[in-house]
């Protein structure tokens, strides 16, 4: 086998979600666990030493508690004798981040979804399950915080399925639940796993030969073997056995239960996702579909991050390897830009730390030190061929406003700052084609605030925000020429062009956009930039 064929099949990139607080950051730092890959968990506070999670290495997000950034975490990892590496893509807890999110959603090759079992479903992991869903990426489903009281599992299951619209597929079954959880039994390995709630250790293992095994009473008390051994056949009547190949066509979840916090049903998740997780998946661009074994290199930026060490003012571009295998040193092309550059310091990540990489494979993601403001979301490197990926839409803001420049004396630091976040994709900016002011719209209030905090605190420049009433922004298309020359100057004062350059209408209201519409049939009034 070729080394880029085992090197592929070695890989699982993939993101853990969650509606905040559901248990996203506690569940990522029990993977990076079980991968050596730290020794002590954020959450761990037996000393009552508060460390910060290990996860969140932005000044702004220490301040504020919240994973801002999105940072990438690999480890090893091998299980029966099979090398795995493992490429966690962390993603912003708070929702006002989401788009961030979304466009780690185009990197990974599947997820895990953190679900809190008092809480069920909540109106993030809808959002970010329906993102799963355009893109077909598996999905295996972790049930937290079974030490405390939450919904009777039967039920859980069920609004999963209907409010996730996915089907399930148990692999562990809680037996109990809250001070009375005594842990899971594992359907497929037949094994029970013995709950002791530590932060610590590694919870024991029990081997048992069938749910009739009288070990089993043993174990959890009469009571609860009968209660396991009814709903594991009431369990078998109702879900099929599980179907890899529906999972990895993300039509059917595999489900566990366990305790993030408590490190339990976490190794579970862990054995089964390397065994049944797909290695890296081809991918679309608008040329054609690129397979991860060709040999020639390519990749593309799905996050730019500025400043990630206050020290050395640096941007550094993410790049997610699609194809063949990429080298340190080597000329590629930006396509965009259609321009050779070699990287003499690409860098992979262990959360703040980053060391610099002689080669990467398809899977890893890679980043490249950029001090000049060469890329942007989107672009795509190559060995030579013309590729663009598709995929990283900008979808229309919730909340708008205008920003102003609070320091007259800084008006190039505050350009080049708003420059340079809304290439990162922290906000996005439109630029009034009428009287050239320039509009920030984003998804939440939060954003705003991170914006005025990062302008000041990286590019010394301080801004003030005034507001707009605004409802969406659309990107316009027509096959009306006419048409749309027409819209275009009756509604002047509210054009405006996006970051590419694309005409944006932005609509006051509801009722305004739904006139535009009907006085303007050929006119197609898009949400999102990619269409
Ligand atoms: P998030 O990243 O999805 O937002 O969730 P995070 O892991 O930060 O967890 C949110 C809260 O839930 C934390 O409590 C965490 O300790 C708790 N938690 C996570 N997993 C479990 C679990 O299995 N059982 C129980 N009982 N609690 C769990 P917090 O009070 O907000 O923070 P902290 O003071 O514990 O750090």
């Amino acid at each position: 086998m070729s080394q880029l064929i085992e090197e592929i099949n070695k890989r699982r990139t993939f993101a853990v979600i969650a509606h905040p607080d559901a248990g996203k950051t506690s569940l990522t730092e029990k993977l990076l666990l079980f991968g050596g890959a730290i020794h002590v968990a954020g959450a761990v506070k037996s000393n009552k030493i508060k460390k910060t999670a290990a996860s969140d290495f932005m000044e702004i997000e220490r301040q504020r508690g919240i994973s801002v950034a999105t940072s990438v975490m690999s480890f090893d990892y091998s299980l029966n004798g099979n090398e795995y590496k493992i490429n966690i893509l962390d993603t912003p807890g708070h929702q006002d981040f989401q788009e961030d999110t979304f466009r780690t959603l185009t990197a990974v090759d599947s997820v895990i979804i953190v679900v809190d079992c008092a809480k069920g479903v909540e109106s993030q992991t809808r959002k970010l399950m329906e993102v799963c869903r355009m893109r077909n990426t598996p999905v295996i489903v972790f049930i937290n915080k079974m030490d405390r009281e939450g919904k009777n599992p039967f039920d859980l299951i069920d609004e999963l399925e209907n409010e996730l619209h996915i089907n399930c597929r148990p692999m562990t079954w809680p037996i109990n639940i809250g001070e009375r959880f005594k842990g899971v039994y594992n359907l497929y390995e037949q094994s029970l796993n013995l709950y002791t709630p530590s932060k610590q250790t590694i919870s024991e293992c029990v081997a048992i030969e069938s749910l009739e095994d009288p070990k089993l009473e043993e174990h959890i008390g009469k009571q609860d073997a009968d209660q396991l051994r009814e709903d594991v056949e009431l369990l078998s009547g109702v879900y099929p056995d599980f179907d890899k190949q529906s999972y990895l066509d993300g039509q059917l979840a595999p489900v566990f239960f366990g305790s993030a916090l408590n490190n339990f049903g976490v190794r579970e998740l862990l054995d089964c996702f390397c065994q049944i997780a797909p290695s890296p998946r081809p991918t679309q661009t608008v040329e054609r579909v690129v397979n991860p074994e060709e040999e020639k290199f390519s990749g593309f930026v799905f996050k730019i991050h500025a400043n990630i060490d206050p020290n050395h003012r640096s941007c550094i571009a993410f790049v997610k390897i699609c194809s063949g295998k990429f080298e340190r040193g080597t000329y590629y092309k930006h396509v965009r830009l259609d321009q050779k550059m070699r990287f003499s310091a690409p860098t992979c990540f262990m959360a703040s730390k980053k060391e610099i990489v002689d080669e990467c494979w398809p899977g890893d993601i890679v980043g490249l030190p950029d001090s000049g403001g060469t890329f942007k979301i989107g672009d795509t490197i190559t060995s030579g061929e013309v590729l663009n990926f598709r995929g990283i839409p900008s979808f229309s803001p919730e909340l708008f406003k205008y920003v102003e420049n609070a320091d007259p004396m800084k008006a190039k630091q505050l350009a080049r700052g708003i420059d340079q976040l809304m290439n990162e994709g922290v906000a996005q900016v439109f630029t009034n084609q009428f009287n050239g002011r320039k509009v920030i719209g984003t998804v939440g209030q939060l954003q705003y605030e991170v914006i005025q905090f990062r302008l000041e605190h990286e590019y010394n420049a301080k801004c003030r925000w005034e507001p707009i009433k605004l409802y969406k922004a659309c990107w316009i298309e027509s096959d009306d020429e006419a048409e749309l020359k027409d819209f275009k100057r009756r509604k002047m004062q509210f054009m405006a062009v996006d970051k590419e350059g694309r005409d944006v209408f932005l609509a006051e209201s509801g009722y305004v956009l739904s006139m535009a519409q009907q006085d303007f049939p050929h006119i197609k009034f898009h949400f999102t930039s990619e269409f």
